[in-house]
């Protein structure tokens, strides 16, 4: 038994999407979120440049709310970032990337998929080599979506704008013949239903979030961390805080319309050049 917080970031909103399926998963656990917004998107920057945010977001959790482990609830991260967070931090620290896969190859019917995702996930190569390494008689066709962050974290995620630009990124991938779509950037999820009317509704759209909070959980009974219900009934609500690097307001009201009603309030904090914070 562990009463000890979750910890989770994202470059800004793309992170409620994991956080919705944890806490419809695992309602007896605290979960402390940090949004990135002040430097979002994460997507076009160098990896060695995401991989120092990520790493002084994941000391912010541990250091200041003693989380006993961090999703990294970003592709972008995750691809940049696991390996140099799990050598650093003693506490577990668990991608998208992989439990996305496992949906994916899992789901496939005619071995033919697709991932989408920022310039910097697919660039970094990590769904080719995590593809591979889950099933080597799987095609993976894949193409990078630059500019559909931008459109949810401006709240637009049905408008015919991003619609007009999901013709001409998916174009490759509804050419392709793929019969199973991972949206491989939590942000997506939000723009599943434009990215279902161009794809057709024989690809199925597949996302990281309730596999990875599978995972967490899996990971938190193995080491004996988790929080049974009967004690969080006796403790009454789980908390949930919610923190971004932007404006707050914008984080509170349109987070809250993202992720739904748990998200009733944000606070500020500020990044240092120095690797500290306010
Ligand atoms: N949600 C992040 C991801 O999964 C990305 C966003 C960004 O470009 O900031 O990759």
């Amino acid at each position: 038994m562990d009463r000890r917080p979750i910890g989770m970031f994202d470059s800004g909103f793309g992170g409620l999407t994991v956080a919705r399926a944890l806490i419809d998963l695992l309602p007896e656990e605290d979960l402390v979120y940090v949004g990135d917004t002040a430097r979002y998107p994460y997507g076009p920057r160098p990896l060695a440049e995401v991989r120092r945010f990520a790493h002084q977001i994941t000391r912010y959790l541990v250091e200041e709310h003693q989380v006993k482990l961090v999703i990294v609830a970003c592709n972008t991260a995750s691809a940049a970032a696991l390996d140099e967070l799990r050598r650093s931090f003693e506490v577990p620290v668990v991608g998208v990337i992989d439990p996305g896969v496992r949906s994916l190859v899992a789901a496939t019917r005619n071995g033919h998929v697709g991932v989408i995702g920022t310039v910097g996930t697919i660039g970094s190569g990590a769904y080719q080599r995590a593809v591979a390494a889950a099933d080597p008689g799987v095609k993976l066709t894949c193409a990078a979506c630059p500019g559909f962050v931008e459109f949810v974290e401006r709240g637009e995620t049905d408008s015919d704008q991003v619609h007009v630009l999901a013709e001409r990124l998916l174009a490759p991938l509804r050419e392709a013949g793929i019969d199973t779509l991972l949206l491989g950037c939590t942000h997506y999820p939000f723009l599943a239903r434009t990215i279902s009317d161009v794809m057709g509704r024989d690809v199925v759209l597949v996302s990281s979030a309730d596999e990875t909070a599978f995972s967490v959980r899996a990971q938190l009974t193995a080491l004996g961390h988790d929080r049974p219900p009967a004690e969080m009934r006796a403790a009454g609500r789980a908390t949930h805080t919610w923190i971004s690097s932007g404006d707050v307001a914008t984080f509170r009201a349109l987070g809250r319309r993202l992720l739904g009603p748990e998200l009733d309030d944000a606070r500020p904090i500020m990044w240092a050049e120095d690797g500290s914070w306010r």
